[in-house]
């Protein structure tokens, strides 16, 4: 019996041990929930007044621990949300529509905050003062050229609603007032001691806080002249802009709806004699405000307040983007001009090159025709000139002939009678001596007078050629015929060697007029015992050749320049040799006429050799 109030004490010892267990047990169990809270007022501050909101929820919540996570500096609390290192968030209006807009942060509740006259407000606004006995501060508008002093440039109570508040009656205190100050402990209390003390004119804190710093005697509340005081609304405090809401309570995107339901009825419940609610100066949440006016007071103050400063904090990256693509576009621009410049230069110089060439060209025209004109008056002159000279050369003809003609009559009378006295007179007689030379020269003086009258028929047209096709082999076999007796005198043989016969386009009378000439000279410029030979052969298929060369004495360099030039002898033939000098004239007139061409190479003692080309039947014909 004496075990039971053994068992009994141990059972007193062991059950708040074992509670404790069972505590930590379903702690440890519990999923952890991260409730953000801005610490404007450092960490201990916040823990103070938030932990036990935290404690409540946990309390309330089961499965769940939450966990109060207090941030100092606004960066870190974005950080914290785009990272999803704290679930929930209780900060400032200001922050959240920050959190709202970037990270999709949703207030699910708003503080109903105490009032220092006790009552409870959803919202706050802004005191702005000067010192009672200001007498040039009565109106917002008086503070042109005044100081003035905010809590903290990022407050939204201890600045910013003030600063919207004078912007949209546009005043710009960094641009009207003498001085713009912040505390630099971010204390509210600092702003109205400054102003009390006169250091500065004008100050704002955030709504309450005069009551309430008065109440703990620390200021004297009527030393103090409020500006712009709203009193038409519900908002008891003394203010001086308009209200905007509480802090709120917001989730996160990444929260379940359960749990921020959960979350949303716990704090509900939360009753204002709660360790929550007096430890957080609050009564109560209440349904969430709308934050609009948050909003804008944010644009308002961006736009109105559009400094350079804030401009490039907020536009860097555009501007510096821009500016760059400024001035590549500059750049572009100047390389474009410096590009066009260069173009305008060359063609400037391109049309100065071809102005010049044009001037050129037309100079050289000019200079052309010029030499045209004088070519053509030349060339006139020369025609002229050659009409002139056929003319003169016609009438020579016809002179030639015509003198020819009458000369020959009374040669003939003088070689007649010269017959006659030689034929009654006795050989070995003087008289028979001198008409024999009389009879000789006569002779030579015919067959020149003959020849001449020949040349000058050729020349002048009155002997037109008979062309037909001959065969040369016979035209010259009837030549050789005739020369014969010629050659016996000398003892010359003729050597005749057809290689190819020939059949040639001419005057069949006239070839054998040439061919003979060219035989009568091969022999008579020939030494006794020599040789004349002819050849003839197809030269070339169109061609016949004619070759009549010979062993004589043959003609010097110098003569053969002046060869087939009319009466032109060697001097050493013109006494002892008949001859007349036209032969190789006529020769090389008729040879032309019959489209062919005679060639004459010759060497002293050695002999010569004449060739004759005419054309042959088929070339003729192929024609
Ligand atoms: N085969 C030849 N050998 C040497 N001299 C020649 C020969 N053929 C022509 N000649 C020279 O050319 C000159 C001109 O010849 P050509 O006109 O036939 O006149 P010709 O026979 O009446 O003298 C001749 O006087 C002669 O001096
Ligand atoms: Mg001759």
């Amino acid at each position: 019996m004496r075990v039971l109030p053994h068992l009994i004490a141990s059972l007193f010892i062991l059950l708040p041990l074992v509670a404790t267990a069972a505590d930590q047990f379903e702690q440890n169990e519990s999923t952890e929930l991260k409730v953000g809270v801005r610490a404007i007022n450092g960490i201990q501050a916040a823990q103070l007044q938030w932990s036990e909101t935290t404690r409540a929820l946990s309390n309330n919540i089961k499965g769940y621990h939450f966990t109060l996570v207090p941030i100092v500096d606004f960066e870190e609390m974005r950080k914290a949300v785009a990272n999803k290192k704290i679930d929930f968030v209780l900060t400032n209006p200001l922050a959240y529509v920050d959190l709202n807009q970037h990270y999709g942060a949703t207030r699910i509740l708003t503080l109903n905050k105490k009032q220092p006259d006790g009552i409870a407000s959803s919202s706050f606004s802004s005191v702005i003062f000067t010192h009672a006995d200001n007498t040039d501060i009565n109106q917002l508008k008086d503070i042109k050229n005044k100081s003035i002093m905010g809590v903290h440039p990022e407050a939204f109570g201890g600045w910013k609603m003030a600063f919207r508040e004078l912007l949209l009656r546009d005043i710009n205190p960094y641009r009207d007032s003498s001085i713009v100050k912040f505390s630099p402990n971010n204390a509210h209390l600092d702003v109205i001691l400054a102003v009390l003390k006169k250091e500065i004119d004008v100050g704002t804190v955030r709504s309450g806080l005069i009551e309430k710093f008065s109440a703990q005697n620390k200021i004297e509340i009527t030393k103090l002249k409020i500006l712009n005081q709203h009193k038409e609304d519900d908002l008891t405090t003394l203010h001086s802009t308009q209200h905007y809401p509480e802090w709120p309570f917001a989730t996160l995107s990444h929260v379940s709806n359960g749990i921020t339901n959960l979350v949303f009825q716990a704090l509900i419940s939360i009753k204002p004699e709660s360790k929550a609610a007096t430890s957080g100066g609050y009564l109560s949440w209440t349904a969430p405000l709308e934050y609009n006016e948050v909003n804008q007071l944010i644009s308002d103050i961006k736009y109105r307040h559009a400094t350079f400063e804030n401009l490039w904090k907020e536009n860097k990256t555009v501007f510096l983007l821009s500016v760059s693509f400024l001035l590549a576009i500059i750049i572009y621009s100047l390389y474009l001009i410096s590009i066009n410049s260069q173009l305008i230069k060359s063609e400037t110089a391109l049309t100065q090159h071809r102005e010049h060439l044009e001037e050129l060209i037309d100079e050289r025209t000019e200079k052309l025709n010029v030499e045209i004109k004088k070519h053509l008056e030349t060339e006139n002159q020369l025609a002229q000139a050659k009409k002139a000279a056929e003319h003169a050369n016609l009438a020579k003809s016809d002179f030639l002939s015509q003198m020819s003609h009458e000369m020959k009559t009374p040669l003939n009378a003088i070689l007649g009678f010269g017959q006659l006295i030689k034929m009654d007179t006795e050989e070995q007689t003087v008289i028979y001596d001198n008409t024999r030379e009389i009879l000789s020269a006569g002779k030579h003086l015919l067959s020149l007078i003959n020849e001449i009258l020949d040349l000058s028929k050729i020349e002048s047209g009155r002997s037109p050629l008979n062309i037909e096709a001959i065969s040369c082999e016979e035209a010259l076999t009837e030549c050789i015929a005739m020369i014969t007796p010629l050659a016996q005198q000398k003892q010359i043989t003729i050597d005749e060697n057809i290689v190819s016969p020939c059949t040639v386009m001419g005057d069949k009378n006239r070839l054998k007029q040439i061919c003979i000439n060219l035989l009568s000279n091969a022999i008579k410029y020939n030494k006794y015992n020599g040789e004349v030979s002819i050849r003839i052969h197809k030269y070339k298929d169109k061609k016949c050749e004619i070759i009549i060369a010979d062993t004589g004495v043959g003609m010097d360099e110098n003569f053969q320049k002046k060869l087939f030039q009319p009466f032109a002898r060697a001097d050493k033939h013109s006494k002892k040799i008949e001859g007349t000098g036209l032969g190789l004239a006529i020769c090389r007139k008729l040879i032309t006429d019959m489209n062919g061409e005679i060639h004459i190479t010759s060497e002293v003692t050695h002999g010569t050799k004449c060739r004759i080309l005419l054309p042959t039947a088929q070339e003729i014909n192929s024609d």
